[in-house]
């Protein structure tokens, strides 16, 4: 089993390897690092002739010296917002145009030249990729529309195109299809079922399902609410784990944090309430024993969390969230030793 955080490059006061404080968190913790926004597609791609590869070089770099592993996220991120893809594909003539065989060709065009620039950078010393990152529209279950998918006719053309291209260029690579699964929404977890079945059926090279676990304590409700929610989350992963399992897949934990948004009281009471949401989902998720061996969370540090945005959500207290296994001033949270717990408890891997 490996253990591990999302990191970045960006700076001392940041979740970077370049701030004293956060590579101390990951030297001592951590097996596994993962870029947070470096290998981006708009962040490697200024312009498509341009491929900008120093920062992340600069941390694959770090976590070489330490001797910790880094994984790639993400070869193609499937969503229509703005800031997902490069303006220079937004803004594209071609993959807009009236001609759909040249849109169509212009977007697989785009796929593999992007695929094949950051193979032949990292090759085999990133072994893992996020090659897909949440294609199924939450909403519908369907394959998520953007500039590249109104290209293709809105189908799966590009998302197989993408894991061939990355098996072809990283032979060595396990290769991810990373989504949400948070336990919340029926209709995206048939729609990544179908995903995923769809890949079986037609022979495209995933191995790994991402199961992100953003989890968190949204709606608060019954005598209960704290056990009320996590269960009602690990009751839904489970049948849903258990499907992609049985389909030959393996699974990996590639993000997670539990957002504490809506949990009353005090900074004690908040922090029980996220160590047993932590404790509970990697029961479940490492109960599926070989299947699942990398565990790695979307920040060490609540100072540092994504989730500090207001745009997911504000504490009613105004307080600050307190997602991640490590307090703002760097103190282990309960959270932590949740985690040491579900290792210790779950079944050697061979
Ligand atoms: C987030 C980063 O943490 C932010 O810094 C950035 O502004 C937006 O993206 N799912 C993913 C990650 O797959 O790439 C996202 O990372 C968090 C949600």
């Amino acid at each position: 089993m490996r253990f591990g955080t999302t990191f970045n490059a960006g700076g001392a006061n940041s979740g970077s390897y370049l701030n004293p404080s956060y590579a101390a968190l990951i030297e001592a913790d951590c097996d596994i690092v993962v870029p947070e926004n470096e290998l981006k597609m708009p962040s490697l791609r200024p312009t498509e002739a341009t491929f900008n590869f120093g920062p992340a070089d600069a941390m694959l770099a770090y976590a070489e010296s330490k001797g910790i592993a880094m994984r790639g996220h993400n070869l193609l991120w499937y969503r229509p917002d703005s800031y997902i893809l490069p303006s220079w594909v937004i803004n594209d003539k071609v993959l807009a145009g009236s001609d759909a065989a040249a849109a169509r060709a212009r977007a697989q065009q785009i796929v593999v030249d992007h695929i094949t620039g950051v193979a032949a950078q990292y090759g085999d010393r990133i072994k893992s990729w996020d090659v897909v990152n949440e294609a199924v529209d939450p909403g519908t279950g369907a394959v998520r529309n953007n500039v590249l998918a109104q290209a293709v006719g809105g189908d799966t053309t590009l998302l197989d195109l993408a894991f061939r291209t990355a098996r072809a260029k990283l032979p060595n690579a396990e290769l991810v299809y990373n989504d949400y699964m948070d336990g919340g929404t029926p209709t995206h977890r048939t729609g990544v079922l179908d995903l995923l079945k769809g890949f079986k059926d037609r022979g495209v090279p995933v191995d790994t399902l991402g199961v992100q676990s953003h989890i968190g304590f949204y709606g608060l409700t019954g005598s209960d609410p704290i056990n009320s929610a996590i269960n009602y989350n690990i009751s839904n992963m489970k049948p849903f784990l258990d499907a992609v399992v049985a389909m030959g897949y393996k699974i990996k934990v590639t993000e997670m944090d539990v957002n504490d948004v809506n949990v009353p009281g005090t900074n004690a009471d908040r922090d029980a309430a996220t160590a047993a949401f932590a404790k509970a989902w990697l029961d479940l998720i490492l109960s599926y024993g070989n299947s699942v061996k990398d565990v790695l969370f979307w920040g060490m540090c609540d100072k540092y969390s994504w989730l500090q945005d207001s745009a997911f959500g504000s504490r009613s207290d105004g307080q600050p969230k307190r997602p991640d296994p490590y307090d703002a001033n760097f103190q282990p949270k309960p959270m932590r030793q949740s985690i040491i717990d579900a290792f210790t408890a779950t079944t050697k891997r061979s």
